[in-house]
């Protein structure tokens, strides 16, 4: 999926579904690309009207589209992928910052839809490639497995050791649970500093249990929670009172990927000293962007 950026050919175009317009403003201004608008607004019956403004034809056609809410965006991005094809545009590959649709990644109850595949079948029909961040992979080891386009899963941890580095004097990485260790042990390595992982079990989509070892030895060290997806706010709200209640220093959570649904954020920034997130998806706890690895990954392509 090669970018634009110094090439003799006219540069890539990066189209933004609505929402994602600074992540794509950003994008286009590091990487030297066009940006292109577009004009979307719902009929009165609901259905979609977009317009592409500006010439596809024959250009690499970057679409961003951070897919928090997948059921909503879907078909605007099909859509839009297909308007960019139809007119001319020579690759069409989108930019999905957060990926949905990755947790139902088996049929734990018979009958169940193992969405992450469907939905993989459905975004491969459309693109040519996917750039994501830190896709939940758990079951599956690499995007490729579901996935049938060229498909490249970055990882946040450099921008967010960076964060820490910059931000906090002698810190603690601490996961909520078992599935967080492969974060928070790459961010811990490249930030040189201590790590240790809870347990968790869950009762339910905002009901969690966190277990927490012995942590006395650490009381003097700032934790920081860090998970990849904070939807509920549950497991970190959970691991942040257990923390406290060890009468550790109050924990800073950054969060890959910041969905917040309901009052999430409101009840995690109560027992949080401070709540941050990168760029993913757009919320007001960003602190940490993910353009510059994009653009890395686009540039050392093309
Ligand atoms: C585990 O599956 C993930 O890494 C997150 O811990 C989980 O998605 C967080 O969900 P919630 O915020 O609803 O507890």
């Amino acid at each position: 999926m090669p970018g634009g950026a110094g090439r003799s050919q006219e540069a890539d175009i990066v189209i933004a579904l609505p929402g994602n317009e600074l992540f794509a403003k950003q994008l286009a201004i590091q990487g030297g690309y066009d940006v292109l608008r577009l004009d979307t607004r719902r009929f009165p019956d609901g259905e979609s009207y977009l317009r592409i403004l500006g010439d596809v034809e024959g250009r690499r056609a970057h679409i961003v589209c951070t897919l928090a809410q997948p059921d909503l965006q879907f078909l605007p991005l099909a859509f839009l992928a297909d308007a960019a094809r139809d007119l001319g545009a020579r690759e069409v590959n989108l930019i999905a910052p957060y990926l949905g649709y990755m947790r139902q990644d088996r049929r734990f109850n018979p009958g169940e839809a193992i969405t992450s595949r469907s939905f993989a079948r459905l975004i491969s029909g459309l693109f040519d490639g996917l750039i994501t961040v830190d896709a939940h992979l758990h079951r599956y080891d690499a995007l490729e497995e579901i996935y049938s386009i060229p498909a490249q899963n970055l990882h946040a941890a450099p921008v967010i050791a960076a964060w820490v580095a910059a931000n906090v004097h002698d810190p603690l990485l601490v996961g909520p649970d078992e599935e967080s260790a492969q974060w928070v042990r790459g961010i811990a390595e490249i930030a040189d500093v201590p790590f240790t992982v809870l347990s968790k079990t869950r009762y339910g989509d905002r009901k969690v249990r966190i277990d927490v070892p012995d942590l006395s030895a650490w009381k003097d060290q700032q934790p920081i929670l860090i998970d990849d997806i904070a939807s509920s706010g549950r497991t970190m709200i959970e691991a942040a009172r257990q923390i406290s209640s060890q009468g550790l220093k109050s924990p800073i959570c950054a969060i890959v990927h910041g969905l917040f649904a309901d009052d999430a954020f409101a009840v995690l920034s109560e027992v949080a000293a401070r709540v941050v997130s990168t760029d993913s998806v757009p919320h007001e706890s960003n602190a940490i962007s993910l353009v510059g690895l994009v653009v890395d990954s686009l540039t050392k392509k093309a």
